[in-house]
């Protein structure tokens, strides 16, 4: 594809001058007429153009006059060059355009009344703009629907060849899933090869298309645009905090919208590297689990062996006497509470506070702590900041990009659509270092494939050829030369081709990392579950920060190390204190003067400093019996977590287990009590996402039954215990926050962090790095068996939720089965759907197998959404020593034919 120099800061383009309808413009050589026209604010008629992209030239619609030639030229395929006198307005013009909508109006079936894009349809507007009227010469294409597609249906009857759908694929997201293809006698849009469509499924290519050529599966003939309420709102499933809009009729979601449209052609290229405006295939198709008939709409009771729906008021009381009684009896301490990550700012800020002020212990977790605060803790640690440091636009604009541990694609699809663009448009050099064969390891420029759960190992060697390239930064290191020759003493003992060895990356294509990375001038470090959710993910991050400092990649603009969040607000649980180590802020929960300024802002004596049990530490205090009151809020340790660390017994010796969740879950089916919460449909809040943007969350629909926002039960709950709590809303808790953390609602709007290394460098640094480069055993240490098994996310799911979503169930469901390599198929004589058994240390299970290219040999995935067969209980458990991070997605296993 061309590179348009406005969009491409490292193109230099000379400034021109032209002249548009008598005003003199000036411009950069050679981007496109319509761009340098739509800048001055005239905007003209323009089907097939969209800024995303670059100009397909189709629709002939953006006809302007151009001095010296005879016939109307296309704009948007123009290029401005110096001294063009442009008109873009004048009867001629009008006519000319109005021609083109007649030309695409006679092969057009003209069933508006039934199409979806009616009210919605550039070509309906062009029409009603330009004056056509005689329709007399239609004709119809009879061209059979095509809907093959779990999601989208083609109607290439109503298409207009515009081609762009076509371009958003190939161009914004890489996947070319589309292309025309002569059939009929007309050109239509197919899926490659004319098959099945097969591709991520995100719905740009809908919703780009200008007219109702491309339609919804699941809200096809249900509703016309302008019956449906509108409501901007953040996406529930992943950290990416995408914007999108939920179409609602009453109390149903009839659809997902997101920025990106037709409608919305207009826009500066250049602003593409905050975001595409689109969406994934979970934003877009993943809403059906609000309004699932499988939702809570009561409140449940135990009543002898039974869950039983009974009235809040009766829930309630039953709820508070049981919690007052088991404190009176026991201490505050014999109470604890987990929450999940998807909760809003707001409920995360309240449950601590409901945790810390009202049950007065600081036995509390959210789900950040399955990995995310790995991450967090190092860099708080190293560097003073606890989030990652580049935004959007920072890894859109890197040079050099090292991905390692993170199938980017599947866990955060839109933040994997900003390296794509790095790739595409800022000709990054992109690193993907991964066990399995990502999707982006395909459009990397490096490619690396890796022996699984060797992620540590490998950063040892880039760490290491870094000195021995000595590809240094000066600055950086003079600073600080005791802690350089710290950490030279500390990695002396590693070997390029001892890693190299145990890693599968040769020593060459460790070199050449580290020094792609070192010299280019915005080098980017992302990290993801590979990282963070495996053994010793805090030194593997304290590691990269290492790597990053030496070669001046640290703190410089547009540099840095980072992470992605799975769970759309893991930030927030951590931001908002919603872990026993911290209070809201990211404070130490033992820091004094904090301490006092919350003791006071809540008018409580808080528990004491050092106390506070983290996940792993609650389960095994419910299974020791000295925790006997366990409140979780919309989180499922039962399915989440394996076998071997015994949740069902802990959880049965509770003398109270509250669960408050939109749905029946595993962990909630053994409560004493279960309180219907709603979905972030349903409330008004914030999401904190990974690039620490504060981003709304609207209430769209009312609450489904007698479902409350998490806020009001807590609230409620508060008040029984004792509490004086007076929110009436979600911005009622917000104004406290505000108070509390100022500047942290900076609505919309990246937070900058300025990482600051230099205290922990010159004190503790030493000590602390001698231990990181220990030679240890690789962690695939096999154990006489020869496989790893890994368990992990896919992209049409998000934790358990999305499988309430049968939009993405449809896509996407359970197989049951155990995806393999073909070679590895072959090599063990199986075929697809074969039975075989796979045995750890810790058990053993038969289950079919699946062939995947994406799976790198002598390596098996299983996707972690499903519990059919529970083949997470064949993993062991390690906790983190410093962070309490249970890591439990990698094992080694053999697999026979059963
Ligand atoms: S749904 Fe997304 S991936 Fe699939 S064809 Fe459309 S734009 Fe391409
Ligand atoms: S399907 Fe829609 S977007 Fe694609 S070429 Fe046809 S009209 Fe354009
Ligand atoms: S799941 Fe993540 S990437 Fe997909 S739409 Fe939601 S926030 Fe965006
Ligand atoms: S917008 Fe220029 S030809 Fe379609």
């Amino acid at each position: 594809m061309g590179l348009k120099p406005a969009t491409n800061p490292d193109v230099e383009a000379v400034t021109i001058e032209l002249s548009i309808d008598g005003k003199s413009v000036t411009a950069k050589s050679g981007v496109s007429l319509y761009d340098v026209i739509s800048s001055t604010g005239k905007i003209i008629p323009a089907m097939c153009y969209h800024y995303t992209f670059d100009p397909f030239g189709s629709c002939g619609m953006c006809l302007v006059m151009q001095e010296g030639k005879k016939a109307p030229v296309r704009s948007c395929t123009a290029k401005a060059a110096a001294g063009m006198i442009i008109k873009t307005e004048g009867d001629d013009l009008f006519q000319a355009r109005k021609k083109a909508v007649e030309k695409h109006l006679s092969v057009h079936p003209l069933d508006c009344p039934v199409c979806d894009a009616d009210g919605h349809c550039e070509l309906q507007d062009m029409a009603f703009q330009h004056g056509v009227t005689n329709l007399a010469n239609a004709k119809q294409k009879f061209i059979p629907e095509d809907t093959r597609s779990p999601v989208l249906d083609f109607n290439m009857n109503r298409c207009i060849a515009c081609a762009e759908c076509i371009n958003v694929c190939k161009d914004v997201l890489m996947i070319d899933a589309l292309q025309f293809m002569k059939k009929g006698g007309f050109n239509q849009v197919v899926p490659k090869g004319d098959l099945a469509l097969s591709c991520e499924f995100c719905g740009d290519c809908l919703a780009v298309c200008p007219v109702g050529a491309i339609t919804n599966k699941f809200s096809k003939y249900l509703y016309k645009p302008w019956q449906m309420k509108k409501t901007t709102t953040t996406c529930n499933y992943c950290g990416d905090g995408c914007q999108m809009y939920l179409e609602t009729k009453d109390a149903e979601v009839v659809r997902v919208t997101s920025p990106l449209s037709w409608k919305n052609k207009w826009g500066d290229r250049a602003e593409t590297a905050k975001g595409h405006g689109g969406l994934c295939v979970r934003g877009r198709f993943g809403f059906e689990y609000i309004d699932s008939a499988t939702r809570l709409k009561q409140p449940l009771l135990r009543k002898g062996n039974q869950l039983v729906e009974t009235p809040w008021l009766e829930t309630m009381h039953h709820v508070v006497d049981r919690f007052s009684e088991i404190r009176r009896k026991h201490g505050p301490d014999a109470i604890a509470g987990l929450i999940t990550a998807r909760c809003t700012n707001e409920e995360l800020y309240l449950f601590q506070k409901l945790m810390r002020a009202g049950f007065q212990t600081n036995h509390l977790d959210s789900s950040a702590r399955y990995g995310h605060l790995n991450f967090v803790h190092a860099s708080q640690h190293a560097l003073g900041i606890g989030r990652s440091p580049n935004d959007w636009e920072d890894l859109t604009k890197a040079k050099a990009v090292i991905l390692i541990g993170s199938n980017l694609t599947e866990t955060n699809p839109l933040t994997a659509v900003r390296i794509k663009e790095a790739i595409r448009v800022y000709k990054a050099q992109v690193v993907v270092i991964d066990s399995a064969v990502t999707n982006m390891a395909k459009l990397a420029s490096h490619p690396v494939l890796i022996a699984p759960g060797t992620e540590g190992l490998v950063i040892d060697g880039l760490v290491k050829a870094a000195l021995e390239l000595d590809l240094i930064d000066e600055t950086s290191v003079k600073k600080h030369p005791h802690a350089f020759e710290a950490l030279k003493a500390a990695v002396a003992h590693v070997s390029l081709e001892q890693v190299a060895a145990q890693t599968r990356m040769s020593v060459e294509s460790l070199k050449d990392t580290v020094t792609i990375f070192a010299e280019a001038s915005r080098s980017i470090i992302l990290c993801a579950e590979g990282i963070v959710r495996r053994p010793d993910g805090y030194q593997n991050v304290l590691k990269l920060i290492d790597l990053a400092w030496i070669t001046g990649k640290l703190d410089q603009p547009g540099c840095g190390v980072n992470t992605v969040t799975e769970e759309p607000n893991e930030q927030g649980a951590v931001d908002m204190g919603a872990a026993p180590e911290f209070l809201p802020g990211q404070v130490s929960f033992n820091d004094q003067t904090a301490r006092d300024r919350f003791a006071k802002a809540w008018d409580v004596t808080l528990p004491a400093a050092g106390s506070g049990a983290n996940l792993v530490e609650i389960l095994k205090g419910c299974k020791t019996g000295q925790i006997r009151a366990l409140y979780v809020i919309g989180e499922n340790p039962l399915a989440t977590l394996p076998a071997s660390m015994e949740v069902r017994a802990a959880l049965d010796r509770l003398e109270l287990l509250v669960v408050q969740d939109p749905f029946l879950t595993e962990t909630a089916r053994m409560a004493h009590a279960v309180l219907p919460a709603c979905t972030f449909a349903e409330k008004d809040g914030t999401f904190t996402n990974l690039e620490g943007r504060v981003l709304r969350v609207r209430e769209a629909i009312d609450p489904i039954g007698e479902s409350l926002p998490d806020w009001h039960i807590m609230t409620a709950l508060a008040n029984a215990l004792g509490c004086q709590w007076e929110y009436e809303s979600s911005n009622d808790i917000q104004a406290e926050i505000m108070k509390l953390l100022p500047g942290y609602y900076n609505l919309g709007q990246p937070r900058k962090v300025v990482p600051a290394v230099d205290h922990y460098l010159s004190s503790g640094y030493a000590a602390d790095v001698a231990v990181r480069y220990r030679a240890s055993a690789p962690s695939d240490a096999k154990n006489g068996r020869p496989f790893a098994l890994l368990m992990g996310q896919v992209l049409y799911h998000s934790g358990k939720l999305s499988t309430e979503a049968i939009g993405l169930i449809t896509i996407a469901p359970n197989t049951g089965r155990l995806r393999m390599n073909p070679q590895d198929m072959e090599r063990l004589a199986v075929s697809e759907g074969t039975t075989v058994r796979l045995t750890s240390d810790l058990g053993s299970m038969q289950l079919a197998v699946q062939s995947d290219h994406s799976i790198a040999p002598q390596t098996c995935f299983f996707p972690e959404h499903f519990n059919e067969p529970p083949v997470k209980d064949l993993m062991s458990v390690q906790v983190d020593p410093t962070t309490g991070v249970p890591t439990f997605k990698q094992t080694r296993v053999t697999i026979e034919k059963a």
